[in-house]
């Protein structure tokens, strides 16, 4: 068995630990650092559920190895609210039943998060596109856009008004 230490930043906090070389990054966000909003689905890389922000960028944490990320910043699902306010994004999906079980919840919204900073005014059809990397058993998919339709109406709005 070999084991190494890795030391990542998460969600601002540093975290210095043992893992073994085959860890994945999904397994070591839920069983070593007790981040449990990062679900774990098909573990392939198919259903989106375990879906993070490292360095930047919506990425699968089950296709990548723990080890891999030493020296790296991760955000994952408990990262976006601040100071117990939850993101625009999120107080929508409440808003607009965007989820039932909330399996494949913390994933959409980190890949819609990123989504949205890197296209802040997408077609429907475009965010159907992105959405087509998570797999929901449950919505329906018609409150998951309903709730990223309104985010982007409420950016554009702040956006205008800021340049006013
Ligand atoms: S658990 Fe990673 S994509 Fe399904
Ligand atoms: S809300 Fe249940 S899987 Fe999407």
């Amino acid at each position: 068995m070999s084991v190494h230490e890795i030391e990542v930043t998460i969600n601002g906090t540093k975290y210095r630990e043992q893992v073994e070389s085959r860890m994945l990054l999904s397994d070591f966000l839920r069983e070593t650092c007790g981040l449990t909003g990062t679900h774990v689905g098909c573990e392939h890389g198919v259903c989106g559920a375990c879906t993070i922000n490292l360095n930047g960028s919506a990425v699968r944490s089950c296709l990548i190895f723990a080890v891999q990320v030493d020296g790296q910043s991760i955000t994952t699902v408990e990262g976006l609210a601040k100071d117990g306010e939850l993101t625009p994004l999120q107080k929508n999906f409440i808003k607009c039943h965007g989820l039932q079980c909330g399996f494949c919840t913390p994933g959409i919204l980190m890949s819609t998060t990123d989504y949205l900073q890197k296209n802040p005014n997408p077609t429907v059809q475009e965010i159907k596109e992105m959405l087509s990397g998570h797999l929901c058993r449950c919505t329906g998919y018609g409150g998951i856009i309903e709730a990223i339709q309104k985010t982007i109406e409420e950016n554009s709005k702040e956006l205008e008004h800021e340049r006013r």
